[in-house]
């Protein structure tokens, strides 16, 4: 699972697909996950607030693994850029690779600006569709700051994670 994840995310960078920016959910995985026309994770969100569930536990994971350097709900630090805003401007491969890889001195060029690569974290790379969802909701102003209104369980999805992170449960 966790190979097939990387392997993925290499098959995306290689392709470099076009993005066209349209968050619209349209379908969904065997595991419950919204995808926008293109393909790509999406979050849904209903009339009354509640969220999917991958965005509501990217909100989660992004504040366990990310908050530290890049502040509360994506709002960004001094060192560390606003992910809401940043997703503006990435498609899920750039993001996934980023996060995956790292990146240096590029958001901020004058040096010692440091993004680690979670590439072998697996609880960062178990859930990097959930943290892009979360994010992308951000970015379009969909979600608030703060804790999204929280969906249900989703059992396949949670379980699904759980195999990724070597759990036997
Ligand atoms: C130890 C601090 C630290 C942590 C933890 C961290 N980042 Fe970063 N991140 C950075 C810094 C610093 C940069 C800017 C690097 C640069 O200047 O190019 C960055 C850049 C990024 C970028 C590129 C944004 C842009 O506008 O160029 C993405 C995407 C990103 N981080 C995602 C994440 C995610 C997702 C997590 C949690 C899984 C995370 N980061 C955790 C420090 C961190």
């Amino acid at each position: 699972m966790f190979v097939k994840t990387l392997t993925f995310v290499a098959a995306m960078l290689v392709a470099g697909a076009a993005y066209a920016n349209d968050p619209a959910p349209v379908s969904q995985d065997d595991a419950g996950k919204w995808l926008d026309a293109n393909g790509d994770p999406t979050y849904k969100k209903e009339a009354d607030g509640t969220v999917d569930y991958y965005t509501w536990m990217g909100y989660k994971r992004y504040t366990a693994n990310c908050m530290a350097c890049h502040g509360p709900d994506g709002m960004g630090s001094s060192f560390a850029p606003p992910l809401a805003k940043s997703l503006q401007k990435f498609d899920y491969s750039t993001f996934a690779g980023i996060v995956a890889s790292g990146q240096q001195n590029k958001w901020n060029t004058a040096g010692n600006s440091v993004m680690p690569a979670w590439g072998t974290d697996l609880n960062v790379m178990c859930y990097m569709d959930y943290i892009y969802v979360y994010l992308r909701a951000r970015a379009d102003g969909a979600i608030d700051r703060g804790e999204p209104k929280k969906p249900p369980l989703n059992k396949t999805a949670k379980e699904a994670a759980y195999s990724c992170l070597g759990f036997t449960n």
